[in-house]
Parts: structure tokens; sequence; C-alpha cells
């Protein structure tokens, strides 16, 4: 494969296209809700009603409003119908000759698309996952020619460094220091590593990219196995992501058959192979010395750091480790430079972030916006506010370690720092956003419930601590807890967290914690021996 060979297959993409193209979305969620049946309905009536040259029907990604699917597009700006069934799916196909729609649609200029802004998902719902070609012609593919032939890997490197790029799977780290570190140490090999086992309860944003582009993030992995002088990369990818790890799978032989992948990539001497590694769906797997256990087949438990992957990570070789987000940006940061990405967002949160909208809101979903965007805009505006004209208590983000950020704290940036300081993480960009009848202390159980499912045994404060954590909780939700019980919680809090081996225990009180700071009075009014007033068991308090 060259340049000249790319081009042409843009120019065949180009010329194949049909004047009207219909999209029906297969992605999990629309799945699920059988559009696979739809598709095959929309094609079966475009045959019957002799448009087949001029109408293609594509089945292509999630196009966001996934608690409205299936949904279908007639191409890019045309009508949005949601909810379509194989009834009335060749109704949409009688539209392009006058007929009436009779599926519910979904306004384009609504809020929800409007107000949002496309890097990481500006192929999703638009391009078919499963044709390399349908990648190659939005100029997919052109960043790794770019890297390979007209950067240094030191260049590749200070341009993503320069980019302002932190790393989407959490912690925010900067990713291309990152990149410096593990190019700079030395081993027989390095590897890089894919993180795409999202545990996060309600988080579907890395899902939604490998089933609906896995190429962006390919190119990614492949740019940067350039950068930092790696021939081999892993995606771990949980179990239960059937889908994506199928089309991961097929796109893997599609980009190594054309030369994109494997043995002398684009003809050069650089050699990359890509493998998925399945986990078994363990939260703690996606803690990285963990994750990076499970792939050389050992127990998935997290190990003390130092030594971090970037020096000693898969088989004691420096091994870079990023989230799916973090890499799929990298092929737009290398084909419009550095400038272009740091202008997007804040100075210090740097380009857009993918949330996954779930919860009491209208319209659940996943929402692509500029790092600092307001909360209120993503909940209120994109998001439709509550259901009904209910009010918004708190919005959780960041999952299992993140907090609950409260409503007055609505016009908050959602940039790395600004959450931090009021109490919450960006996370890997789960969102939930909770009404007034919300009970936050039984909030704040589900999540140590979560984490005491979750932990791996391995540190006594961990493995104890959110038991006991949870005990009380649940004691404080039925309403037979005292203050001592109560102290006795805020003080475990703080000694798991302090000393936990893992970020999984290290950051489990968080939800609790920010809870307590924002909504203590659901906690303190239902102790035994409260001085304030008493609660009910749903939480809300009895005057
Ligand atoms: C318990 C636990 C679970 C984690 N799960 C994920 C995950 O599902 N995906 C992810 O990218 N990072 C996860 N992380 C963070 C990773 O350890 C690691 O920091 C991250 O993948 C680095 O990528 P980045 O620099 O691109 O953010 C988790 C961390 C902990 C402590
Ligand atoms: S903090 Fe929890 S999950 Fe992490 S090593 Fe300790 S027991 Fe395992
Ligand atoms: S899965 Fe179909 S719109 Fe998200």
């Amino acid at each position: 494969m060259d340049l000249t060979e790319l081009e042409n297959i843009v120019t065949k993409e180009a010329a194949d296209r049909k004047p009207c193209e219909i999209r029906c979305c297969i992605a999990a969620g629309c799945l699920s809700a059988n559009s696979n049946d739809v598709l095959s309905t929309l094609r079966t009536a475009v045959e019957d009603s002799g448009m087949a040259d001029r109408v293609n029907v594509v089945g292509v990604g999630c196009m966001r409003l996934c608690s409205q699917g299936p949904l279908v597009g007639v191409d890019i700006d045309g009508p949005l119908y949601c909810r379509v069934t194989t009834d009335n799916a060749s109704s949409i196909v009688a539209t392009l000759n006058g007929g009436q729609g009779e599926a519910e649609t979904f306004e384009r200029e609504d809020p929800f698309f409007a107000k949002q802004t496309s890097l990481i998902l500006k192929n999703c719902g638009c391009i078919d996952p499963e044709r390399i070609e349908s990648y190659i012609a939005t100029g997919g593919y052109r960043a790794l020619h770019q890297a390979l032939f007209e950067l240094a890997p030191s260049d590749v490197i200070e341009t993503v460094t320069r980019s302002g790029l932190r790393g989407r799977g959490g912690a925010g780290y900067p990713t291309g220091v990152k990149w410096a570190t593990v190019a700079k140490n030395s081993g027989e090999r390095r590897f890089v590593v894919c993180n795409a086992d999202e545990g996060d309860p309600g988080a579907f944003m890395n899902r939604s990219v490998l089933e609906s582009d896995p190429h962006r993030v390919l190119e990614g992995m492949a740019i940067a196995g350039f950068a930092i002088g790696a021939n081999q990369g892993y995606i771990y990818v949980r179990g239960e992501y059937t889908l994506a790890i199928e089309r991961l799978n097929k796109a893997i032989k599609q980009a190594g058959r054309m030369g994109l992948l494997g043995t002398g990539v684009f003809s050069s001497p650089f050699d990359f192979r890509i493998d998925v590694r399945i986990g078994a769906g363990a939260f703690v797997c996606g803690e990285e010395t963990a994750l990076m256990a499970s792939i050389m087949g050992q127990r998935g438990t997290p190990t003390p750091r130092p030594p971090y992957p970037a020096e000693h990570g898969l088989w004691g070789m420096p091994t870079l480790l990023n989230n799916v987000e973090t890499f799929a940006n990298v092929p737009d940061i290398i084909r419009n430079g550095a400038e272009w990405f740091a202008e997007i967002g804040t100075p210090q949160s740097t380009g857009t972030k993918v949330f996954c909208l779930t919860g009491n809101v209208v319209h659940n979903g996943l929402v692509e916006v500029p790092l600092g965007t307001p909360l209120r805009t993503i909940v209120e505006e994109i998001g439709g506010g509550v259901p009904n004209g209910g009010q918004i208590k708190a919005v959780q983000t960041g999952g299992p370690s993140g907090g609950c950020i409260p409503q007055e704290h609505l016009d908050s940036p959602v940039d790395y720092e600004s959450l931090g300081k009021i109490g919450s993480i960006m996370g890997s960009g789960g969102m939930i956003v909770m009404d007034d009848q919300t009970d936050m202390v039984d909030v704040a159980r589900y999540f140590m419930e979560f984490c005491m499912d979750e932990s791996c045994g391995k540190c006594i404060p961990c493995r104890a601590g959110t038991v006991q954590m949870k005990q009380l909780l649940s004691r404080i939700v039925d309403g037979s807890a005292n203050r001592a019980d109560l102290e006795r919680l805020e003080k475990l809090c703080d000694m798991v967290s302090r000393t936990s081996l893992c970020g999984l225990g290290q950051t489990a009180p968080n939800p609790t914690v920010s809870t307590l700071r924002y909504f203590r009075d659901e906690y303190e009014s239902r102790l035994i021996d409260s001085t304030t007033a008493k609660a009910n068991s749903n939480g809300a308090t009895c005057q």
C-alpha cells in the first residue's frame, strides 16, 4: 500500500456513492432493539421500490441517541428517525418517493446534536465500521502515512506533547510525557497496550468507538508504536463487548491485508502487529498493572507502582498503556497539528471528551463536548434535563472512583482541575444524572457495594474496609446506625483511601465522601440518635 493506492480507494468510494444513503445504526444499543431486522427491511424496501440504483442502505455505528434506538438517518442532514420498527421501516424508504414517514423523527437541530463538537465521534453513525474503505474515504490511515514518511518518532511524540492531550482513562496524565518516558526506557522490545476494559457502571463510550470506528483506534495505536519503537500492540477488551471484539478482529485483518498493519506497514521498515486480548469483566482488570498481568496469562491483580508500565511493563519491557479514546485522538492530532488540538477545550484540558449521559435525563446517550464545557450545558441543554420538568439533584461523574456534584455546582466547567476542586473526577466519562427523588446515601451504598464486589482481595484495607463501609452505609440507609457509626464510616473512608494498594481501594470512598460533603443532612437525619429531623426510608426528611 502506498499513498496513491490510498487515494485510489478514496476516489473509488466517492464514485461508488449513490445519491442517497439510508443509515441504520447497528451498534450494540440499537442491535438490542432489533436494528438488524430494521436494516434488512430497509434493504428489501429499497429493492422492491426499484430505487436500488440511487439509494444505498448501510449499517453504521452509534448515532449517540442510544435510548431512542433503533435510529435511522437519511443522508448526513436528512431526517433522523427514532424507535424504528420493522413495521414502519419501509415507510422511510417510501418518503423518498413522496410518501409519508410513519416513524417518529428527532430534529437534527436539537441542542442534543447542535451543542456537541465531534472529533472522536465524527465518523460514528456515518461510516460502515465493517469496511476499511469507508474509514479510508474519510482520510483514514493518512496520519499513519504522514508519521512514517514525514516525521521522526521524536517529532510524533513532540506533536502529541504540544497538543496537550491527556489520558482519557481517568487520571488525565499527559500523553506525550508518557510516550516520551516509554521511548527513552531501554528493553529488548517495547509494547503498546490499549485499555478497553471499561468497567464503570453506566459507561459505554469506549465500546461505542470500537464498534463504530475501530480503525481510528488501530491507526492511533500504530502511530504510537512508531513513536515509541514498538512492534506489538494489544487491545484488552472486556469479554462482554462481543460486537466490539468481532469488529476489531475484522478491522485488524482488513488493515493487515492492505499492508497497514503487520510486516512493513506502508511498505516501510516499520512492523506493527495488533492482537486482541479478552478480559473476563473484572473491574480491577482496568487497572494497568492488573490488566498487564491478565494479558500475560496471570491472575488479574494489581502490583505496587513503581515500577510503572513505562519502565517495567509486559514481560518486564517498557510498555505504553493508554485508553481507547486517548489513541482515537492521535490520528487527527498528527493530521491537523498540535496547535489545532490545543485550541479546543481549556489551556490545561485540551480537546474534547466523550461522556455517557445516563440516569434521570431526557436524552440518554453519547455526548462529545470540548473540555471546559459547563456541566449545566451537558445535562440541561444537551441532555434535556430531568424528564417531566423534574429537578436535578446531583450529577455523578467518574463512576465508582468519582463523586456526586450537587446542582449548585452545575455551572462548573467539566475539566480535570475543576471537577477535582468540587470533589469529583472526570474518570473515563460516565455521567449519571440524579433527580430530586434520589436517595444519596443509597447512591453511596450502591457504589461501595460495587467496589466491595470488585475488590480483588489482595490488600486488607480494601478487602475488609469496603465490606465494613458497605455495612455501615446499609445501616444508615435502613435507619439502624448511630452517630458513632457515622464517625467510624468517615474514619474508614480516610484510612482505606490512604492505605489501599491500588486505585480501586484508594478511590472507593469517593462517592461516600462527596455525598457526605454535599448531602450530610441525609446521613445525619437517619441516625437513631440524630439531633436533627429523622428521615423515612426513602431519604425524604420528615419535619
Ligand atoms: C480499578 C481501576 C479500573 C480502571 N479501569 C480503566 C478502564 O476501564 N479503562 C481505562 O482506560 N483506564 C482504566 N483505569 C486507569 C488505568 O489504570 C490507566 O491509568 C489508564 O488506562 C491509562 O490510560 P490513559 O493515560 O490514556 O488515561 C482504571 C484504574 C483503576 C484503578
Ligand atoms: S486496593 Fe482492592 S482491588 Fe486494589 S489491590 Fe487492594 S484489594 Fe485489590
Ligand atoms: S447504539 Fe444506536 S444510537 Fe447508540
